[in-house]
This record gives C-alpha cells, sequence and structure tokens, in this order.
C-alpha cells in the first residue's frame, strides 16, 4: 500500500464506516484512487462459465451498490466487479447504524438490509458502463415485495442488456425471511424464473446464485442438486455469516451479518464442501476473509474457479486488488501452475 493510501485509510477511519464508505464512493468518482489498468498474463487470464476474466480475483457485491463507480474500478486491476444488490424499487433499508468496523478482528458486521436506489436508476448507470470490464449485478428483493421470487426476475429483465452476468442472492441475512428462499422447493421455483427469463433474453448471460455460509451439509447438498438441474452457471460461496466465534472487537455482538478475516476458514469449508457434492463439475468463486494472494490461492486450490473480496478493502485499501492478483501470479508459477484453472480443486481435500 502506498503513503497516500494509508493515510486516505487512516483518514477515513475516523469517521463511522457507512461515512467513510460514502466518502470513498465520492474520492474513487473524483479519480483520486489507484489505477493500476489490467492486471493479467498467461497464467492468471481464466474463463468462468463462458466469462473471459483478465485474472480471477473480483470485486465482491456490496462495495458499489448502486453501480457509482463503475470505471475507476475497472482500472483498479479487479478480474472481476459485481455490483448491487439491487431491488426492483428503491429502497432504505435499515435504521442507521448498519455498519461497524471490528478493527481488532479485521472484520465487519454490517445489516444494511439492500438500501439502493432501484433497478431503474442501476440500468441507466449501467448504460454508461465500461466497455472492457466484466460486470455482473447482484439482485435482491424489495422487503416489502409481495412476490420476492418474481423480483429477483425483474431486476434482471430490466438490467441485463448491460450486463456480463447476474447473481441471485438469497444469503442476505439482513431481509427477513430472504434466507429461507434457500430451501430446496422455494429455491427450485426462483432459480427455474430466474433462468427461463434469462433464457428469453435477447443475449442470454451467466446466473450465479450466491450462498449463506451458515447452512447445513444436507442444506448444501439441496442446494447443489436445485442450482445443478435449474441449469445455474455457477455458484459463489460465501456471503457473510450469523456466527460470532472468537471475536474480540467492541462490535462483535452487533446483529447483521459477519465478513472479513473471521470468514475466512468458514467460507472456504463450504466451498470446498460444494466442490466435492458437484464433483468439480459446478464452477464455484470462493468469497470470505480473502485478504492476500496465499487466501486468494487457497481458495482457488479448495475448488474456486474464481475469487471475490470485499472488507479487506476497508483495512488495505483498493490497491489489494492488483497486488493480490498479481501475487497469485508468483504462487501458481511457484508450485508449477501454467494456469488458474490447472490449481483449481487441487488442495480440496484439505477443507473437508
Ligand atoms: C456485503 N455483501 C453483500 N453480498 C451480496 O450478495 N449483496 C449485497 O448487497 C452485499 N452487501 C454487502 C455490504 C457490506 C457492507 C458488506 C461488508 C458485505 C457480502 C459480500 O459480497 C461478501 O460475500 C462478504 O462480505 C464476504 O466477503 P469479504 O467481505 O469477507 O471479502
Amino acid at each position: 500500500m502506498k503513503l497516500a493510501e494509508k493515510l486516505g485509510l487512516a483518514a477515513l477511519h475516523r469517521f463511522d464506516p457507512e461515512t467513510a464508505h460514502g466518502l470513498s464512493i465520492k474520492a474513487l468518482r473524483a479519480g483520486l484512487a489507484p489505477m493500476p489498468g489490467p492486471v493479467t498474463s498467461a497464467r492468471l487470464a481464466t474463463e468462468i462459465a463462458g466469462l473471459r476474466l483478465p485474472n480471477p480475483v473480483g470485486l465482491a457485491a456490496g462495495f458499489d451498490k448502486n453501480g457509482e463507480v463503475l470505471t475507476p474500478l475497472s482500472h483498479a486491476g479487479f478480474g472481476f466487479i459485481e455490483v448491487g444488490a439491487v431491488t426492483p424499487r428503491p429502497q432504505p433499508g435499515n435504521p442507521k447504524p448498519r455498519l461497524f468496523r471490528l478493527t481488532e478482528d479485521k472484520a465487519a458486521i454490517n445489516r444494511f438490509g439492500f438500501n439502493n436506489e432501484g433497478m431503474e436508476v442501476m440500468a441507466q448507470r449501467l448504460a454508461n458502463r465500461p466497455a472492457d470490464a466484466v460486470i455482473g449485478l447482484n439482485l435482491g428483493a424489495n422487503k416489502d415485495s409481495d412476490d420476492r421470487p418474481g423480483d429477483f426476475a425483474k431486476v434482471l429483465a430490466h438490467c441485463a442488456a448491460h450486463l456480463d452476468f447476474a447473481t441471485v442472492n438469497v444469503s442476505s441475512p439482513n431481509t427477513e425471511k430472504l434466507r429461507d428462499l434457500q430451501g430446496k422447493a422455494a429455491l427450485g421455483v426462483l432459480l427455474g424464473g430466474v433462468i427461463e427469463t434469462r433464457d428469453a433474453l435477447p443475449r442470454p448471460l451467466p446466473i450465479f446464485l450466491k450462498i449463506a455460509p451458515d447452512l447445513t451439509e444436507a442444506e448444501l447438498q439441496d442446494i447443489a442438486d436445485v442450482a445443478v438441474e435449474t441449469g445455474v452457471d455457477a455458484v459463489i460461496a460465501t456471503n457473510t455469516t450469523l456466527s460470532r466465534e472468537g471475536l474480540r472487537s467492541a462490535h462483535k455482538s452487533e446483529q447483521g451479518g459477519l465478513s472479513g478475516a473471521p470468514l475466512f476458514e468458514k467460507s472456504t469449508r463450504v466451498l470446498a464442501k460444494l466442490s466435492q457434492l458437484t464433483e468439480g463439475n459446478l464452477p464455484l468463486i470462493g468469497v470470505g476473509g480473502v485478504s492476500t494472494a496465499d487466501q486468494a490461492y487457497a481458495k482457488i486450490c479448495a475448488g474456486a474457479s474464481a475469487v471475490q473480496f470485499y472488507t479487506a478493502m476497508v483495512y488495505g485499501g483498493l490497491s489489494l486488488a492488483a497486488e493480490i492478483a498479481q501475487d497469485l501470479d508468483d504462487l501458481l508459477a511457484q508450485d508449477g501452475f501454467d494456469t488458474v484453472a490447472q490449481a483449481v480443486g487441487s488442495k480440496r481435500g484439505d477443507w473437508l
């Protein structure tokens, strides 16, 4: 991390976390961002669900909820970017405060509850997106919707023309009963509707499913079965956790989803289990607690074709994206891998 970025982060941490996040979006809009440009090599370039990525290190959903900083993010070194979550209608989310830094634990707890400007605004911003980036949208449902499963298809249909992929997010802990949509029957209906909508698009795009880390093996098996049956293109494992194990920070008892370092092991175990259950046949994206190239590499070796991260940026800045991708290239080379794909799942057994 450069000195200027270090100072910037120290200044941001004097504000409450949600204000600090708003300021970092403003700073990006003003062009105050590391811009290493594309990070790629023959080893890092990879593919997931037909999408060609310059490198496998992506930005997780929730950072750019409203698609405000697509262009600066596209220059930050990420291999792909997921924006959102977006719901059909705008909604304010939960009362503040709703984002907490757990500095000693290198973690965060959030209970935003899908605050966003809605799909109309998102579609307008996406219409001006940079063409040379891989950009996906995290789909959500309105809290007061009487047809939550239908909401996902609605947002997809409205924004698809400007997207490379879309993610069905049924794993946020902050919208009451949303996670119930992960149950076998409900998930089958929801995904069936989304895939039908996708198939009717003039230019169909891959659909990903994002799951929670707090699932039993039986629940994971059900999800794997439904994902394969309905034709989901990849699964993102995982969203934030309800667990509070091993935390030290003052805010550890706040309600919401925990992200960052304490999530690493748990989310990687879920990833490896899912890889085992699907026998490596369903592409997986690993997310949860990644802050170094070693951890990105560990997720790849556990079964991920690509990874994402978010919370580590709160502590390490945006320059982490390029750093992780570049260092990952070295790690792959050291172990004799010519491509990311060769390493996928190579140490899955270590996590089972
Ligand atoms: C998130 N995350 C998230 N996920 C999602 O699918 N839709 C969303 O809208 C959000 N919003 C969101 C807001 C905030 C403030 C955080 C910290 C996280 C979850 C995120 O994409 C990721 O799955 C987890 O945070 C775990 O990864 P990290 O943060 O440990 O790298």
